[in-house]
């Protein structure tokens, strides 16, 4: 079978190299994918968005099922136009990815479904957010110290919750949102949440919107800077598993955010089928849901790739054809899996692109790792930076200080002008407690 994957990204990578290792797999091709995939499969010159250009292609390649990476293509739609021109996709309907395309909608599925999540208010405007500001912390009760999240209902590219430690930074924050419009219409609508205290950890699974299959626990590394300082990213790193979520914990996520959340999908016409990403807060009354992602994890989904041992394009399959309760369990390699991200000079801020990249095959080469692209292309036979976030090394070892070793060794083998990464990746496994 022939297989599309849509993105560019380390994710979109990783996908298509766990893909590969199935045996029922025929050619394998990535729209528009990045130098990583571009030597090691068919890239397809076309853009996520580009949907009349995507169709075409996958009608004239017979390709067999289109796996969707990021969440922009999914909430304009476009599993719902594959599927009306007759195309097998793997990814949320429209409707079914509001759940990550509008943080008002997703708040009131988990209200509905009666999921622990932190409390919270919507506006339409600045002037309703400031007013409720004013009436519920009056400056007399509560003073300036006040710690509320400030988030723009839409998608922003990761950058649209704003945590703030003060009545000035949350003034600040709805006036970016509603005011400057920072994020244009993702600021239409607009939360005000409380803050939560904890550990985060990533639960992502899959359904084919009845049958629910949990991987493995993963955490990411949202801050630029080690010691989780500075700006936030994309994500730095991440691994797997944590030992900050345990078996009784998996099942608990399982029974009280899965399940009712896929129920509720179910009940209000909004059948939700592929990868339903749970961003949890640990927090000590117990896991809240900060957020759904419609999607693998980006560099989440490196790392659980490397560990799973299970045919994923069966389980893609069986997804799309509602068949998910008739797979066996997954199997997954025990051994901890750790991804580090090297980025661009400068990203998460603006950073130069087109610098000349060394090493990667010497570090694809070392015992236990694999080196995933993200923004990189090819210039003239070289692998080039292309993006800020530009490789994710991924390495499997026996413990997590070995997994970690082995993708630090690998990390420097690579060299390009201007090449940075966290030192700490991983580092959380050591003292990683519930409501720290
Ligand atoms: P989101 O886009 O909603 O996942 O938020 C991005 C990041 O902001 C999360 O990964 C958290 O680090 C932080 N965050 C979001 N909501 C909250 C909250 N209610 N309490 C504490 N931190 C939060
Ligand atoms: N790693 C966070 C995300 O993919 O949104």
């Amino acid at each position: 079978m022939n297989v599309l994957i849509i993105g560019s990204g380390g994710r979109e990578h990783a996908l298509a190299w766990k893909i590969a290792q199935s045996p029922n797999v025929g050619t394998i091709f990535v729209a528009p994918g990045n130098a990583g995939t571009g030597v090691e499969f068919e890239n397809v010159d076309l853009q996520v968005d580009d949907f009349e250009g995507l169709i075409r292609f996958a009608k004239n390649n017979q390709i067999g099922v289109t796996i969707v990476g990021p969440e922009v293509p999914l909430c304009l739609g476009i599993s719902d136009v594959f599927l009306a021109e007759g195309l097998r996709v793997f990814g949320p309907s429209k409707l079914a990815a509001q759940l990550e395309g509008s943080k008002v909608f997703c708040k009131e599925i988990l209200t509905h479904a009666n999921v622990p999540t932190a409390g919270y208010q919507s506006f339409r405007t600045a002037e309703e957010a400031e007013l409720y500001l004013k009436n519920r912390f009056p400056q007399e009760d509560h003073g300036d110290a006040l710690s509320l999240v400030v988030k723009a209902d839409g998608l922003a590219a990761g950058k649209g919750a704003i945590v703030c430690n003060s009545r000035g930074e949350i003034l600040e924050a709805i006036h970016r949102i509603s005011r400057d419009r920072e994020f244009g219409e993702a600021g239409n609508r607009m939360i005000i949440e409380e803050k939560l205290p904890g550990t985060e950890a990533s639960i992502l699974a899959i359904t084919d919107g009845r049958t629910i299959v949990t991987l493995p626990p993963a955490q990411d590394h949202k801050a630029a800077y080690d010691n989780d300082q500075g700006p936030n990213t994309g994500g730095m790193g991440a691994f797997s598993p944590t030992p900050a979520v345990d078996e009784e914990l998996m099942y608990w996520v399982e029974e009280k955010v899965f399940v009712p959340t896929v129920h509720a999908m179910k009940r209000s016409r909004q059948l939700f089928s592929g990868v339903l990403y749970a961003g949890l807060m640990l927090t000590k009354q117990g896991p809240k849901v900060l957020e759904y992602n419609v999607r693998f994890g980006d560099p989440e989904c490196q790392p659980l790739l490397m560990r799973m041992q299970s045919d994923l394009l069966e389980l893609v399959n069986a997804t799309v054809d509602g068949k998910l309760s008739e797979i066996d369990d997954l199997q997954w390699d025990p051994r901890p899996s750790i991804c580090v991200v090297m980025a661009s000079e400068g990203y998460p801020g603006s950073y130069d692109k087109g610098r000349v990249i060394s090493g990667i095959d010497q570090a694809d080469r070392l015992d236990g790792v694999k080196v995933f692209h993200a923004g990189t292309k090819l210039r003239a036979g070289d692998v080039v930076s292309n993006g800020g976030r530009v490789l994710g090394v991924t390495a499997l070892g026996e413990t997590v200080p070995e997994a970690k070793l082995r993708a630090y060794q690998a990390v420097k083998e690579i060299r390009w002008d201007g090449a940075w990464c966290r030192k700490d990746i991983a580092d959380k496994s050591f003292g990683a407690i519930a409501g720290g």
